[in-house]
């Protein structure tokens, strides 16, 4: 057996090809094949049931201080050592993420690292010294009853207030985090540091302050955060803990982004790269290897699953994948092999990928008939699902080309497209590259981070030198407004069609 370092966030198959290490993966990835097994030694986040039921069937040999996953949906979250007899030679992966490691004095206190999204929350409990992941928590952001954007909640704290709003986040903050700590069988007092991430919005809401002035032209925050303090303040348990709230750059590009810049290791010297966030909002980011552009468009919550008429999150049920089989019959999986109970974002993408394969749908975005069924799972796509689709996918390929132009790049020079967000672990480059929202000259260099936002929260939580990467990187960024920029406004119409063109 030969063994493998790669140090890396995200998917561990992604990790390996970054190292140069190919694996057999005979379903390429698709989660269905089961055959992508290596021994893993490090930070993972738990095999879901999905993953277990297929380890399951394949029964491995035990190694001493590995577990045996599947690289396809193992997703790591820093240094992983990797043991497999399918690869030869020793390699250490060369990627840009810092390598970053508690540096503080008693290892065995824990931290928390909590991320914050318009749609979704997560919670991360991990050991400080070793980062031992022991419990993940994820819900649905509660506030979504006060509207699914970010402009929604805003407009809603005019009737409710913001206190309403900073009730519903703090309460629900507290509830994940009981669960988590129960979950460890550890107390509050065990933790001694905590770091939240969110866009500016959702910082500013947990903070109870004012947000009015960040949905009006000029857009200007109270803070853009960047603190620490005790982390009391919110969590009154949590005694021995301090609080960082890391820095933004501006309204809508905000803490998560800079995490995500410091996870990926965009904006560090060196390599031309790209971070794309493609969530409610779709964030990005573009370095030359010196000077750092970023951006933030206004997606709506398409790739969130919401606003389309069978969209739902990416919950067991959800249509995960689509494609055309041999036969031209459409097929489709679900996440953990559950009745098709609706869609998710990435599922979107793949139907209507396979739908302009199938030319079910041209490149306008016009629809044969009013509607289509995905195979034969009772789950619909209808005309107005694909406009959604395309509004979304014009604003997130245009912010790109912007980006790009802004730097003076064309899309082949980049070394890497880091792909982050809920669902940009799960999504085929391939259909997103089918449907234009990624240039096709990029499909063999997409990595996929994963939530690079709350990867950033824990490499914060760890050091706190980290901090200090993060701020200046947030000083140095220089953001492009996208709203009146000539380049953004032509792409974007050009961009509603469908048809994948890498014409920047
Ligand atoms: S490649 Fe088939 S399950 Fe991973």
């Amino acid at each position: 057996m030969d063994k493998v370092t790669a140090t890396q966030t995200g998917l561990l198959s992604d990790a390996l090809d970054a190292a140069g290490h190919h694996l057999p993966m005979p379903c390429r990835g698709r989660r269905t094949c089961g055959k992508c097994g290596v021994y893993v030694a490090g930070v993972t986040v738990p095999a879901d049931e999905h993953e277990a039921a297929l380890l399951a069937r394949y029964p491995q040999p035990e190694l001493p201080g590995y577990a045996f996953r599947l690289a396809c949906m193992c997703q790591i979250r820093g240094t992983v050592a990797v043991v497999t007899s399918s690869i030869a030679g020793v390699v250490v992966a060369d990627v840009g993420m810092e390598l970053i490691s508690y540096d503080g004095t008693e290892p065995q206190s824990l931290g928390c690292a909590i991320d914050i999204g318009t749609t979704t929350v997560t919670l991360l409990i991990f050991r400080l010294g070793d980062r031992e992941l022991l419990a993940e928590v994820s819900q649905l952001n509660h506030q979504v009853a006060y509207g699914s954007d970010v402009l929604s909640r805003i407009d809603a704290t005019a009737t409710v207030g913001s206190a309403r709003l900073q009730d519903v986040i703090v309460t629900q903050l507290t509830g994940m985090l009981d669960t988590a700590l129960r979950q460890t069988g550890a107390q509050a007092t065990d933790i001694t540091r905590m770091t939240i991430t969110g866009n500016t919005t959702m910082l500013h809401l947990l903070d109870g302050l004012p947000v009015r002035s960040l949905g009006v032209y000029p857009f200007t925050p109270q803070t853009l955060f960047g603190e620490t303090r005790p982390a009391r303040d919110i969590f009154p348990g949590l005694i021995n803990a301090e609080l960082y709230l890391p820095p933004g750059i501006s309204t809508y590009v905000g803490p998560d982004v800079v995490c995500g810049l410091l996870a990926t290791g965009v904006g560090a010297a060196g390599q031309a790269e790209l971070l794309v966030d493609v969530g409610t909002n779709g964030e990005m980011a573009v370095s030359d290897g010196d000077r750092l552009w970023c951006c933030s468009t206004a997606a709506g919550p398409a790739f969130e699953g919401a606003e389309i008429s069978a969209g739902m999150p990416a919950l067991p049920g959800a249509i995960e994948d689509v494609w055309l089989a041999d036969d031209g019959r459409i097929g489709y999986r679900t996440i953990a092999r559950k009745r098709p109970k609706g869609i998710c974002g990435s599922g979107l993408i793949s139907a209507v990928s396979t739908f302009l394969d199938a030319k079910l749908v041209d490149e306008t975005g016009a629809m044969r008939g009013t509607a289509i069924e995905i195979g034969n799972s009772g789950i619909s796509l209808t005309q107005a699902d694909v406009r959604r689709l395309q509004l979304a996918k014009a604003a997130i390929a245009a912010g790109i080309d912007t980006l790009l132009a802004e730097a003076g790049k064309q899309a082949e020079e980049l070394s890497v497209l880091h792909l982050a967000g809920g669902f940009g672990s799960y999504m085929s480059s391939e259909s997103a590259v089918g449907i234009g929202l990624l240039p096709p000259t990029l499909i063999e260099r997409v990595s996929a981070s994963g939530n690079a936002a709350l990867t950033g929260a824990v490499l914060l939580t760890l050091s706190r030198e980290s901090r200090g990467i993060a701020e200046q990187r947030a000083a140095r960024a220089e953001e492009v407004g996208l709203a009146t920029h000539p380049v953004f406004m032509d792409r974007y119409i050009e961009q509603m069609s469908f048809s994948g063109d890498d014409n920047v």
